[in-house]
């Protein structure tokens, strides 16, 4: 009988360990690469895949095929590229030295241009772009737990074909896009809150659920719009309402975004940023590449982006120095006097 295809994940963090989960527990043949700390832990406690509706899935420790070594890429039919944007150069490199020249790459990650890095480092190899809408935050136990929803994105292409039964088995079926950017644009916009969540410490639910910080995220967004409109971008919709319009809504007082929008809430309570781990241990955040994004998107076209550049700034000096925790008014009061 011939082989399931080899799907790697690398960069098995919280959504390299979730998506990557998910499909060894249907039954596809799954190799994660990554960090001594991780494989330690999921040698002994294997992957349990939670999610906010319930589903409770386990991969058990004989079972998970977990390295630290980039060669393992070596037999690779699908890379998923699951690493921060920061470091997509490095495992660009390793995917470039390592993964078989007929390896489908594809970067589920946040930010733009992430499969452009890889494009250049993988010359005549097929690397598309993917997007995750869901939120994933790591629990003891070597738990993931999916805490909200929506369906994995990618860029449409045939080379996908052999690999779709194995997500559609893993209940995570692929929406193929001809048009990929726009969504990544969209969600960028979404992404800026990642900051602010960061900056607040609290969980995503929590957060947002406060005009405050709502408003700081409007702010964000607005300055982004702006931006995206004077490059000729045009995001993608990915909430009920038009990205031109979410600000408007973000606004609202508490009883009226409570009953408007009910369905940004629809957060697992203990849904936080990945921008909070990376906080809390020390490791680099991806704020460059969100944020960053729009402050050298605006500098690029002459508009002002004051409000993302503070945020960047205070992300940065979150990691440099004594960790604090902003109020929602007293951010808001900072992001409005960068203004
Ligand atoms: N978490 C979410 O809810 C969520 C949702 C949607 C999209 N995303 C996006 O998905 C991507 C992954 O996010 P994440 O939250 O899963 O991040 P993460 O938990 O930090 O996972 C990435 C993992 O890759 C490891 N890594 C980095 N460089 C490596 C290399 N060269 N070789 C091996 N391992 C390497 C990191 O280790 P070190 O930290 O030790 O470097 C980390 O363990 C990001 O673009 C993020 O924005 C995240």
């Amino acid at each position: 009988m011939e082989k399931a295809p080899l799907i790697a994940v690398f960069g098995a963090g919280s959504i390299g360990c979730y998506v990557g989960g998910r499909l060894a527990a249907a039954g596809a043949r799954v190799r994660f690469i990554g960090r001594e700390r991780m494989a330690k832990q999921v040698a002994t406690e294997g992957l349990r895949l939670t999610d906010h509706l319930g589903a409770d899935r386990r991969v058990p420790p004989g079972e998970v095929d977990y390295r630290t070594d980039p060669a393992a890429l070596g037999d690779a039919d699908l890379v998923l590229v699951t690493v921060k944007a920061g470091d997509t150069e490095a495992a660009a490199a390793s995917v470039a030295r390592y993964a078989p020249g007929k390896a489908l790459v594809v970067s589920f990650q946040n930010g733009i241009g992430n499969e452009e890095i890889l494009r250049r480092a993988l010359p005549g190899r097929t690397v598309l772009g993917g997007m995750v809408p869901f939120n994933v935050v790591q629990l003891p136990g070597s738990t993931f737990k999916q805490a909200s929803g929506g369906a994995l994105d990618v860029e449409k292409s045939d080379a996908l074909a052999p690999f779709l039964a194995a997500f559609e088995a893993a209940g995570l079926p692929l929406h193929q896009h001809a048009e990929f950017r726009p969504i990544q644009w969209g969600k960028l916009l979404l992404n800026l809150n990642n900051a602010i969540s960061g900056l607040s410490a609290l969980p995503l639910r929590e957060e947002l659920s406060q005009r405050a910080y709502r408003r700081c995220l409007a702010l964000a967004q607005r300055e982004a719009l702006a931006a995206m409109k004077a490059a000729g971008i045009r995001p993608a919709k990915l909430t009920p309402l038009p990205p031109s319009l979410v600000p408007w809504l973000l606004e609202l007082p508490d009883w009226l975004f409570l009953r408007l929008a009910s369905n940004m809430l629809a957060i697992d309570p203990a849904a936080r940023s990945s921008m909070i781990d990376a906080l809390d241990s020390g490791r680099r955040t991806d704020v460059d590449w969100l944020n960053g994004e729009i402050v050298r998107l605006a500098e690029r076209n002459g508009v002002p982006a004051s409000v993302n550049r503070r945020l960047v700034e205070l992300i940065h000096e979150s990691v440099a120095g004594p960790r604090r925790r902003w109020s929602g008014d007293d951010l808001l009061r900072e992001l409005r006097a960068a203004r």
